[in-house]
């Protein structure tokens, strides 16, 4: 029998419903859930007093390990933080990052030594927000970052019937344990959340993950596809990935040369941190999409033919007369941005690798996002505070970098 341990989920959204379903489901785990947005502690609490949380595995138990369709109930669902975090063990964070900073704000009060802060996902730059806001704390805690959310969900009636469309087989994370003593071993207690799938696997150390994010591959090529766009709607809502074309290869593939040059750059100068888990955006859907994949001749016919993307189409809005613009205020930008592509660019900045690429794909994003964050190659705009580049937090060296607590 293993310890009892409470658990704190963050969140009210599609993620939240289900981490805070399957913990809730465990009989060793006690679960409570925090949502400070609007009235959604207030409108859950209400709908459990007669609902239980219905949850449904799509691709049934083979893989999760769960059952197809199961019911949970949940007792604690507050919007304040003295009622939710005291005594918790493990405290999720299930809400996209621009939320991440509020939550942390909203914790710091209570949190006590030992307590595992858990981002899923976290996304580049998670780990320096948590040691900014936390400060002096964030040293007795245990910091975890997820590079996804375990799964594809959809909530089908808030509070009470969320769909797991789809289970990943593994996800990675990465784990910061400072002074923290935890009396539980955090990564086993996140597994025991998530149950037999996703297989919880760890990274060599926190700067990997950034460097083989995911969160790189949107803007380049909303920039290879939108940069000279004559600003007229157009018919049809353009393919996503099965649509790229040779400019926007170009600048993706760039993008992620920069980062493998990052790493090596990084590991020549610290060869103590392992970076072997930084692959090619190529090698990473040879090893990660293969059987998707029609055609592996290079990253352009990688991406044209992958059928995990079928039907993936750029972010757009459609107009009074039913055809369609850019959407460049979609997640592609507004999360991609300031906690992908502009925390990559800052680890290439204390590397002292150019990023030229880098650089002129941030340039045209901040335009759309009316926001000043790079002059020429350097992240030094007044904008770069709504960023999570480490610079904002005053890392600027390669020590600083490699012992940020
Ligand atoms: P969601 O879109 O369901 O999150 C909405 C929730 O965020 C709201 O219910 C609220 O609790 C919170 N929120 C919204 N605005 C807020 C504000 N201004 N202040 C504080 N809280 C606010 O997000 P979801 O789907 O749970 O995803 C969480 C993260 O996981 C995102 O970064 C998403 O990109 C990522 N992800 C989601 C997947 C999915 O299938 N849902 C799959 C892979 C990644």
């Amino acid at each position: 029998m293993t310890k009892k341990i409470t658990v704190l989920v963050c969140g009210g959204g599609n993620g939240a419903h289900v981490t805070a379903g399957l913990a809730a489901s465990r009989d060793d785990i006690e679960t409570r859930v925090l949502t400070t947005f609007s009235d959604e502690a207030e409108r859950w609490t209400n709908i459990m007093k007669e609902n239980d949380l219905r949850i449904t595995v799509d691709e049934g138990d083979i893989k999760s390990g769960e059952s197809v369709d199961f019911k949970v109930k949940l007792n604690c669902i507050t919007k304040d933080p003295s009622k939710a975090v005291p005594g918790a063990d493990v405290i999720i964070f299930t809400v996209p990052a621009f939320a991440h900073q509020s939550y942390l704000e909203a914790i710091e009060p209570y949190i006590q030594p030992n307590t595992t802060i858990v981002g899923m996902p976290g996304q580049p730059g998670f780990e320096f927000q948590v040691f900014d806001v936390l400060k002096d704390k964030a040293k007795q805690c245990v910091v975890m970052s997820f590079e996804s959310l375990p799964w594809a969900c959809r909530i089908a009636e808030f509070g009470k019937f969320v769909q797991i469309l789809m289970v990943k087989v593994n996800l990675m994370g990465c784990i910061i344990r400072g002074q923290s003593k935890p009396s539980y071993d955090p990564m086993e207690a996140v597994q025991r959340v998530m149950g037999k799938a996703p297989i919880l696997t760890q990274a060599n150390n926190y700067i990997e993950p950034i460097l083989a994010t995911k969160s790189i591959i949107h803007p380049p090529i909303m920039y290879g596809k939108w940069k000279d766009w004559d600003g007229k709607p157009i018919e049809k809502k353009p393919l996503f990935y099965q649509g790229l074309d040779e400019e926007q290869a170009r600048y993706l593939g760039g993008i992620s040369d920069e980062l493998v040059a990052t790493a090596k750059a990084i590991a020549a100068q610290k060869p103590e941190v392992d970076l072997s888990g930084v692959l090619h955006l190529y090698d990473w859907y040879l090893r990660d999409h293969k059987p998707y994949i029609k055609d592996t001749t290079s990253l352009l016919t990688v991406l044209q033919t992958d059928t995990a993307y079928d039907g993936l189409v750029h972010p757009m809005k459609e107009t009074e007369d039913g055809k369609f613009v850019p959407d460049f205020r979609y997640r592609y930008l507004t999360e991609d941005v300031p906690n992908g592509l502009v925390v990559t660019k800052g680890l290439a900045q204390i590397a002292g690798v150019p990023t030229p690429f880098h650089d002129e794909v941030i340039a045209w994003c901040q335009k759309q996002l009316g926001k000043d964050i790079i002059v020429g190659d350097e992240l030094k705009g007044k904008d770069i505070g709504s960023t999570r580049c480490p610079q904002r937090y005053g890392i600027n060296t390669m020590d600083a970098l490699v012992n940020i607590m």
